[in-house]
Formats: C-alpha cells, sequence, structure tokens
C-alpha cells in the first residue's frame, strides 16, 4: 500500500499505521482520513492480520483536524464533506485498533484516539479539545466520548475551557490502558497488538463488539447480545480447540474458524 500521508507496514500479524505530515504535526485532513481508512479496511480484511496500530511521531500523534482546510469552508460544505463520515467508518473495523499516543493528541487527533479499543499514552502524552480556541466544537465524537469517558464536569471544562490532560491525568480518568516512557510508547502498542493478534481471531472479535455494544445499549440488550456471541461462538472450530487444548494440556492452534 502506497499513501500519500501515511506510512503503512506490517509487524508479524499486526497491521501498522504512522501518521505522517510532520510539517503540519499530523493534521488531519481529508487525504489523511481516507488514507488512514483505506489502510485500516484492507488490514481489516486481511486474514493475515489480527490488530492495527496507529501512531504519529514522538512530538505528535495529531493536532486535530486540518484547520488551514476547513477555515473558509461554508455549513453546505461541512455537511456535504466526508471527513466526519470518515471517522464513522473506525467505528465498524472489526479487528482491535490500538493509538500509541505521544505527544499531542488535539482535538481530531484526540477524537482519532478515543475511537480507538486501547491507547497507550506516552510521558509527553496531551490529550485536549481545542477548538474552543478556534470558535467550534469537537466534531468528531469528542463531546460524547469524553463525556462517557471522563464524565461530565471533566468533558465541560475540556470542551468549554481547553483544559488539557497529561499522561498520568488521562491514566487517572481511564482514557488510556498504561503509561509508559516515550521512547517505548511505539514498542508496548506493537507487543499489546502482537500479543492480541495471535488469540482466537473470532473471539477478539465479539469481544470487541460487545463491550463497544455496552456504550450503546440498554444493560438487558448489551447482556443479550453478550449471551449471543457467547453461544455463537460455541459453532466455531476455535471453541473446540481452545477448550480441547486446555484439558490436554497443550497450546491451542487457532484458525479463526
Ligand atoms: N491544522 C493545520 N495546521 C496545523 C494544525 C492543525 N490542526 N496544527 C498545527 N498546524 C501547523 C501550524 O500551522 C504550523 O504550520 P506552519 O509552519 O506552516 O505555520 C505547523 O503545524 C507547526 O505548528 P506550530 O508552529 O503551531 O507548533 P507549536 O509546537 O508551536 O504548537 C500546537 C503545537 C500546540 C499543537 C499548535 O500547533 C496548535 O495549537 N495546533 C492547533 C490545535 C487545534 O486547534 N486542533 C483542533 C483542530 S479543529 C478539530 O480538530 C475539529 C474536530 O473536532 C474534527
Amino acid at each position: 500500500m502506497n499513501f500519500e500521508t501515511i506510512l503503512v507496514e506490517t509487524r508479524g500479524r499486526v497491521g501498522l499505521i504512522r501518521l505522517n505530515r510532520p510539517k503540519a504535526l499530523n493534521a488531519l485532513n481529508q487525504t489523511l482520513l481516507t488514507e488512514l481508512m483505506a489502510a485500516l479496511e484492507t488490514f481489516d480484511a486481511d486474514n493475515q492480520i489480527g490488530a492495527m496500530v496507529i501512531m504519529g511521531n514522538e512530538k505528535v500523534f495529531a493536532a486535530g483536524a486540518d484547520i488551514k482546510e476547513m477555515a473558509t469552508a461554508s455549513a453546505v460544505d461541512m455537511l456535504n464533506s466526508e471527513f466526519i463520515p470518515t471517522f464513522d467508518r473506525i467505528r465498524v473495523i472489526k479487528k482491535p485498533i490500538i493509538a500509541a499516543v505521544s505527544g499531542w493528541a488535539l482535538g481530531g487527533g484526540s477524537e482519532l484516539a478515543l475511537s480507538c479499543d486501547m491507547i497507550i499514552a506516552a510521558e509527553n502524552a496531551k490529550f485536549g479539545q481545542p477548538e474552543i480556541n478556534i470558535g467550534v466544537i469537537p466534531g468528531a465524537g469528542g463531546t460524547q466520548r469524553l463525556a462517557k469517558a471522563v464524565g461530565k464536569a471533566l468533558a465541560m471544562e475540556m470542551v468549554l475551557n481547553n483544559r488539557t490532560l497529561n499522561a498520568e491525568e488521562a491514566l487517572h480518568y481511564g482514557i488510556v490502558n498504561r503509561v509508559v516512557p516515550t521512547e517505548r510508547c511505539f514498542d508496548e502498542a506493537l507487543q499489546l497488538a502482537t500479543e492480541i493478534a495471535a488469540r482466537a481471531p473470532l473471539a477478539v472479535q465479539l469481544g470487541k463488539e460487545a463491550i463497544n455494544q455496552a456504550f450503546e445499549t440498554s444493560l438487558s440488550e448489551g447482556l443479550a447480545n453478550e449471551r449471543r456471541a457467547f453461544t455463537l461462538l460455541f459453532a466455531s472450530h476455535d471453541q473446540k480447540e481452545g477448550m480441547a487444548a486446555f484439558i490436554e494440556k497443550r497450546p491451542p492452534e487457532w484458525k479463526g474458524q
């Protein structure tokens, strides 16, 4: 895969995507978002890939939507733009996505990280929604995901007064999985992705789907969905293999079937 604004490679069963507009602090323009989605969707459809990592560079994950691209847009331009709908496509990726966040994750960059399933944060990571500084509000899920993740009071402060969270605060509020030395951020994200990518693929997929439903449904609907997914896995080769391997005291061989 050859792209203009991202670098893509595979490491074993992990698909790695590096945001690569360093001069613009990885600002998310339409080209970058389109390329990012193409890479994610290609990896999602590839049986050789079990998980993905999205990363920036040491100074910045992404400094938000590309302000220069949006500055003169009309409301109708924004309504017809593919920018926000592109974010929506991340929600239907089936395989786990881990964000490795070093430095700034601002605006759409923070929203991109929050759209991922897990976040490994470098000690220098900073999360914020500075849209208020440029006369708008988050448009790619920030008000919703932050309110659910950090609660109403802090989400209000972040969105209405540009309160940023450092890595330890992000950990405290449950936005990130862990904080690691900055130089270890990518390796830790890759390690986590590699471990998950080696697990039973269907169980990983349905586990992700069931957890995400917890944010969208009532408890009884979520529990019913979980029960259906759990039951469905008993139709898989990997359930038979996993349980037989446990009883026979040997490592399982997953087929994703
Ligand atoms: N869009 C376009 N260009 C950006 C950008 C952005 N979001 N963020 C930084 N850049 C560009 C700067 O314009 C600058 O380019 P030039 O050299 O051509 O002038 C270059 O990147 C370096 O930026 P700075 O000189 O500002 O770097 P800094 O280290 O002094 O500051 C920063 C870093 C604090 C991240 C600062 O760049 C900044 O505040 N950026 C804007 C952050 C922001 O407001 N993000 C929200 C965007 S709106 C949004 O995301 C809406 C949504 O919900 C989808």
